[in-house]
C-alpha cells in the first residue's frame, strides 16, 4: 500500500504538471481529492492492515493528500479562471441587448370582463348585508327549473322561458331561480344566498336581448321575514349601485313562484327623474323582479309553511351594466373586441 501511495503521488505530479488549463487541474482534484477519489481509496483500507503498520500507512497517506492538494491549489493559480460571462446585467442574467436603458416591453396586461365586474360589485353589497354567494348547474332539470317553482306543465308562464332542451326532462336553465329550490333542499332556514350565473333562451338576437345572458337571484328564508325585508334590502342594492339619490318603487307584478309579486323601478340615475332617453321618458327604469316566495314553493322543498316565510328577487347583469355604463347593445358583451372591453 506505502507504494501504491507512492506511485498515486507520482502520477499526480505528473498530470498536474501537464494540466493546462484550470478546468483541467479541478478535474485532477475531483479524482485524487474527492470524497470517492483515488487517495480516499486507499485511506478506506488502512483498516485492514496488521495493526503495527497503520500508523506509518496513515501518516503516509495523510501526507500524500497533502502534498497533492497544495500542487493543486498552485496549479490553479496558474491558470485564469472564467468565473462569469461580461455583459450588461439585469437581475444578474446577462442581456443581450447592447443599450440596456432602452424601455422593456410590458407584458398584456387585462382586467375583469364588465359583466364580471358588475356581478362582484352587486354580490359586495349583498355580502355585507349577511348574503353568500351559491352557484348551480346551468344544465339543469326540468323539475328544478319549472316544476318545483309552480310552473306547471300547461302552464303559459312557461312560454316566454321555453328553452333549448338537452333531453325531454334536461334543459338550458332560463333563470337563476332553479337553484334557489336547490339551495332549499340542501339546507334549513336562515337562508341568505346570492346566486349569480348564465341563463339560457330562445331569444331571437338583438340590441336588448340574447340567448345567453347573466342573472343574479336572491333568497332570504326565515321566521317573519315580511315584504318590509324585501323592500328595505333591494332599496339598500339599489343605492349602492346607482348613487345614493336613486329612489325605488314597486309595482304589482306575477310570477309564480312568489305571491305577491313585484317589479321594481328606480329612478332614473340620469334625468333624475324628468324623463329622457334612457328612461323612455317615464322617469323610472324597471331593475329587477321579485316577492314573497310562495307556500307551494316551501311544499316543494319540504319547508313548514306555518313557521318561514321569505322573499326572492332576480336581475339581468346585462340590463344593469348597460345602464350603468351607457351601452345600447347587449350583443357587444359577447363579441370579445377588446376595442370595446378596454373601455371598462
Ligand atoms: N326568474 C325571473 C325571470 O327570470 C326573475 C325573478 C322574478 C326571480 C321574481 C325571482 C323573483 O326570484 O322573485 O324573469
Amino acid at each position: 500500500m506505502k507504494k501504491r501511495l507512492q506511485q498515486i503521488q507520482k502520477k499526480a505530479k505528473e498530470e498536474i504538471a501537464s494540466a493546462s488549463s484550470w478546468e483541467m487541474v479541478d478535474k485532477l482534484r475531483i479524482k485524487y481529492l474527492a470524497r470517492r477519489g483515488l487517495i480516499a481509496q486507499e485511506m478506506s483500507q488502512i483498516g485492514s492492515l496488521p495493526e503495527d503498520e497503520r500508523p506509518e500507512v496513515g501518516r503516509l497517506a495523510n501526507e500524500v493528500r497533502k502534498q497533492v492538494s497544495r500542487l493543486i491549489n498552485e496549479a490553479k493559480t496558474r491558470f485564469p479562471r472564467k468565473f462569469r460571462q461580461v455583459g450588461p446585467r439585469i437581475k444578474g442574467q446577462i442581456v443581450k441587448s447592447k443599450d440596456i436603458t432602452i424601455p422593456g416591453k410590458r407584458p398584456p396586461q387585462g382586467h375583469l370582463h364588465p359583466i364580471t365586474q358588475i356581478t362582484e360589485e352587486i354580490i359586495d353589497v349583498f355580502s355585507r348585508l349577511g348574503f353568500s354567494v351559491v352557484e348551480g348547474p346551468e344544465v339543469e332539470l326540468e323539475y328544478y327549473n319549472f316544476t318545483a317553482l309552480n310552473i306547471p306543465r300547461d302552464h303559459p308562464s312557461r312560454d316566454p322561458y321555453d328553452t333549448f332542451y338537452v333531453k325531454e326532462d334536461v334543459l338550458l336553465r332560463s333563470h337563476t331561480s332553479p337553484v334557489q329550490i336547490r339551495v332549499m333542499e340542501a339546507a334549513q332556514p336562515p337562508i341568505r344566498v346570492l346566486i349569480p350565473g348564465r341563463t339560457y333562451r330562445p331569444d331571437t338576437v338583438d340590441a336588448t336581448h340574447h340567448f345567453m345572458f347573466h342573472q343574479i337571484e336572491g333568497l332570504m328564508v326565515d321566521e317573519d321575514v315580511s315584504m318590509a325585508d324585501l323592500k328595505t334590502v333591494l332599496s339598500i342594492f339599489a343605492r349602492e349601485v346607482f348613487g345614493f339619490e336613486v329612489k325605488t318603487r314597486f309595482r304589482p307584478s306575477f310570477f309564480p313562484f312568489t305571491e305577491p309579486s313585484a317589479d321594481m323601478d328606480i329612478s332614473c340615475f340620469l334625468c333624475k327623474g324628468k324623463g329622457c332617453a334612457v328612461c323612455g321618458q317615464t322617469g323610472w327604469i324597471e331593475i329587477l323582479g321579485a316577492g314573497m316566495v310562495d307556500p307551494k314553493v316551501f311544499e316543494a322543498v319540504g319547508y313548514d309553511t306555518e313557521k318561514y316565510t321569505g322573499f326572492a328577487f332576480g336581475l339581468g347583469v346585462e340590463r344593469v351594466a348597460m345602464l350603468k355604463f351607457g351601452i345600447d347593445d347587449i350583443r357587444l358583451f359577447f363579441e370579445d373586441d377588446l376595442r370595446f372591453l378596454r373601455q371598462f
